[in-house]
């Protein structure tokens, strides 16, 4: 076998690049076959035609599911810290937005991130990209948001490009997150915050460390009119947006993603049918983060309304240091299902092909011409993604054509 050409087959395949509603979506290939060539995709198709194609090569028998890599648009995962007694108190009865305000919270987090150096926030999210690799993940959203003043942003950022240079994890998409939450030094000012995030943005734009701008937009974080310029600004700088809105309060956030043609706006558990319909008009992706309200004990968003809109949902971790606890994207994706009452094929997608394309990306999907992002499962099905809860039994994780998790091994072939 050429040293950088891999066939391998399953019994069960998802493309995700199925057509129609449902498991149609899925684009389910049984005894299929993907052939991989350096980084991309080649062939994906019929094992037994797959197979006389490329006669010379030795094929790799996986007999469980294989799927596109998974991705997670949404998570804070460049952090270090504890919060751990900030959670035994919320579980005792104490409420996120007013420890927040009492100086706990994201500000926290922010104490512990101005405290370390970029080594050793790129070390901590290094090993935290590589236990989401183990769990099937090949491409990471990561914001920063946990600096809050221009130099400790541009180092959760550099931490981050850090990261983005290597090939052994999952590929990483920088987002700058300023408007994260208001530093103690502002001294209550949100306005002046605001334009300092602008001329932070111009910087950091400037050196290529962001490709998303998102804020926090929320009762107790930014107002639409805080967050409109900043948003304004990355748009002229040609970033894409993305928002956190809705997340306790329906502060007209849906509205200015839709004015602003964000690619995501993240949260949603509270949304107005007007927001809703903007967000699908505009083609803005609704990425539901299920860990985040089941930890802080919300109501789910309204699915209903936003799947009769036509609006896109992703599904996405969270991972972070308050609200949500963990790296698990599989986790994400049981809570979804169990949660908010998404179907199978719904989550499947929302963490493959539209998580992928709310990122600009062409991965989530298996198709010919596409980068060889692909997990091997130790799975029959893909029912057995969505329970066991988050405990996601990888055989081997691909990215790129290379295995960044697990081994590849050959089962009997048929
Ligand atoms: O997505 N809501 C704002 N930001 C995060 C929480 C970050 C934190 O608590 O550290 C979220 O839930
Ligand atoms: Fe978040």
């Amino acid at each position: 076998m050429n040293g950088d050409e891999l066939l391998i087959t399953a019994p069960r395949v998802l493309t995700m690049d199925g057509q129609g509603d449902g498991d149609g979506e899925l684009g389910v290939l049984e005894d299929a076959a993907v052939i991989v060539q350096g980084d991309s995709i080649v062939a994906v198709g019929p094992r037994e035609a797959l197979c006389a194609q490329q006669p010379e090569l030795v094929p790799v028998c996986h007999s469980g599911l294989l799927t596109p890599g998974l991705v997670d648009a949404h998570t804070h995962a460049v952090w270090v810290g504890s919060r751990g007694q900030e959670y035994v108190a919320r579980m005792g009865g104490a409420d996120y937005e007013q420890l927040a305000a009492l100086g706990g919270g994201i500000v926290a987090s922010m104490r512990a991130v101005r405290e370390a150096t970029v080594e050793q926030l790129s070390e901590a999210l290094v090993g935290r990209l590589r236990r989401m690799a183990a769990m099937g993940v090949t491409t990471v959203e990561v914001k920063s948001g946990y600096g809050l003043s221009e130099q400790v942003e541009r180092n959760q950022l550099e931490a981050i490009a850090c990261a983005a240079q290597r090939n052994d994890v999952p590929a990483v998409v920088p987002t700058f997150l300023g408007m994260h939450a208001l530093p103690p030094e502002a001294g209550g000012d949100r306005d002046r915050y605001a334009a300092q995030c602008i001329e932070w943005l111009e910087r950091i734009a400037a050196d290529g460390l962001a490709r998303y701008v998102d804020a926090y937009v929320d009762r107790a974080a930014f107002s639409v009119a805080q967050a409109k310029p900043l948003m304004q600004r990355a748009r002229d700088l040609g970033l894409g947006i993305r928002l956190h809105i809705g997340q306790f309060a329906d502060v007209g956030g849906a509205e200015l993603a839709a004015e602003l043609s964000a690619a995501s706006v993240d949260h949603l558990e509270h949304v107005s049918t007007q927001g809703a319909q903007a967000l699908a008009e505009a083609g803005c992706f609704g990425v539901l983060l299920p860990v985040a309200s089941f930890t802080l004990g919300q109501a789910p968003p309204p699915i209903a309304l936003l799947r009769d809109c036509g609006v896109s949902l992703v599904v996405a971790s969270d991972a972070n240091p308050g609200t949500a606890p963990t790296e698990s994207l599989p986790l994400a994706l049981s809570l979804a299902v169990r949660s908010y009452g998404l179907s199978l094929p719904e989550a499947l997608v929302g963490v493959s092909r539209n998580a992928a394309r709310s990122l600009g990306s062409a991965a989530g999907l298996l198709r010919a011409g596409g980068p060889a992002d692909l997990v091997l499962w130790d799975l029959p099905h893909e029912a057995e993604l969505a329970q066991p809860w988050g405990v996601p039994k990888t055989r081997a994780v691909l990215r790129a054509g290379k295995v960044i998790a697990g081994a590849l091994r050959n089962d009997r072939c048929v």
